[in-house]
């Protein structure tokens, strides 16, 4: 990591909100795309990536176009990867826990992994 995304990732976390609190909590290691990352435990895992300048989370089932965050509240399937060998999940609303391996997912994903 070069410095100008160093600070891109300090930038983009909330630090001060005169509401909420985002004192974020242990943090933890988790890999995406084999990569090893940091996070905060109990934050969503598309914002961990987010703040870790991960913009795409997946491609699109048809057309395979790159797609991220969208309604960020588990409504949409915009945010689905592959999280700890499963396909689907929604990680906007997934927690981040340490040793988690995310990855990309294409399409529909792998659905035989869930039965
Ligand atoms: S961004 Fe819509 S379900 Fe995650």
């Amino acid at each position: 990591m070069d410095v100008s995304e160093v600070i891109i990732v300090s930038e983009i976390r909330i630090g001060d909100h005169p509401i909420l609190d985002f004192s974020g909590g242990k943090e933890v290691t988790f890999t995406f795309e084999g990569e090893e990352l940091t996070g905060y435990e109990g934050e969503p895992i598309a914002a961990a990536l987010h703040a870790a300048g991960v913009r795409i989370l997946r491609y699109s089932n048809e057309l395979g176009r790159p797609r991220g965050f969208f309604c960020a509240i588990g409504n949409c399937s915009e945010c689905m990867m592959r999280v700890d060998g499963e396909s689907n999940v929604r990680t906007c609303i997934e927690p981040l826990r340490e040793g988690m391996h995310v990855e990309r997912q294409e399409g529909k994903g792998d659905l035989s992994a869930r039965m």
